[in-house]
């Protein structure tokens, strides 16, 4: 879908929130609007909030988390009283039964010791686990739930994300992928 940057979804350093990237972007323009247009959708990890400001534009009820007191402080300023951001972890805390699109730009650098605790909750063991959390969920429910995601090469291969779908029996296109300097970004799309 197109979408639009606003100024002030940059954060200032020090601000500790993620600044929108070339995986924003890949995310906003992958999504398709008819998936979105009137739908109950959930964004996992809001970030500045960019994502959820340009879902805004196809329908009013979108809600969003995010682990990070920091990122809910300052998505909340910029998305004003539109949605409801709450500080959660994935899927905990969400009745996914009244959900219909779950979008998630997951964290995906490789982990490592020095980072502080904010740092590391952007590694790649947690970005693996709760995309696949959430597909395992996805599978269970008795409804059909459309999930768009982003994989970094340096979090996943590829293909061991479509085969872990595929053995959950649910349904996964690559929608679209960036050639970065040092990794190829993938969005992801999955439904039953
Ligand atoms: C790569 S940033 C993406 C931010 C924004 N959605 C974007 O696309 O620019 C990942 C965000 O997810 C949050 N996050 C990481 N793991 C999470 C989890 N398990 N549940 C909720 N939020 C999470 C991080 O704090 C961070 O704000």
């Amino acid at each position: 879908m197109e979408f639009i940057f606003p100024k002030t979804f940059i954060p200032k350093r020090g601000e500790n929130v993620y600044e929108p990237s070339e995986d924003t972007f890949l995310l906003l323009e992958s999504m398709d609007e008819k998936d979105l247009k009137g739908k109950v959708v959930l964004e996992i990890g809001v970030g500045s909030g960019i994502v959820i400001y340009n879902i805004f534009k196809h329908t009013s009820y979108a809600y969003g988390n995010d682990i990070s007191r920091d990122a809910v402080r300052f998505a909340k300023k910029n998305l004003k009283d539109k949605g409801k951001i709450f500080i959660s972890k994935g899927t905990e805390a969400v009745k996914l039964n009244n959900i219909d699109v779950i979008v998630f730009n997951p964290p995906y650098l490789p982990r490592d010791e020095k980072r502080t605790s904010l740092e590391n909750a952007f590694s790649e063991e947690e970005c693996n686990k709760s995309i696949k959390e959430i597909m395992m969920k996805i599978s269970k429910i008795n409804k059909n739930i459309v999930f768009y995601f982003i994989v970094s090469s340096l979090c996943e291969d590829k293909n061991a994300i479509i085969e872990y779908a595929t053995n959950l029996n649910l349904k996964i296109k690559l929608v679209d992928m960036k050639k970065l300097f040092f990794e190829e970004i993938y969005c992801f799309k999955v439904w039953k």
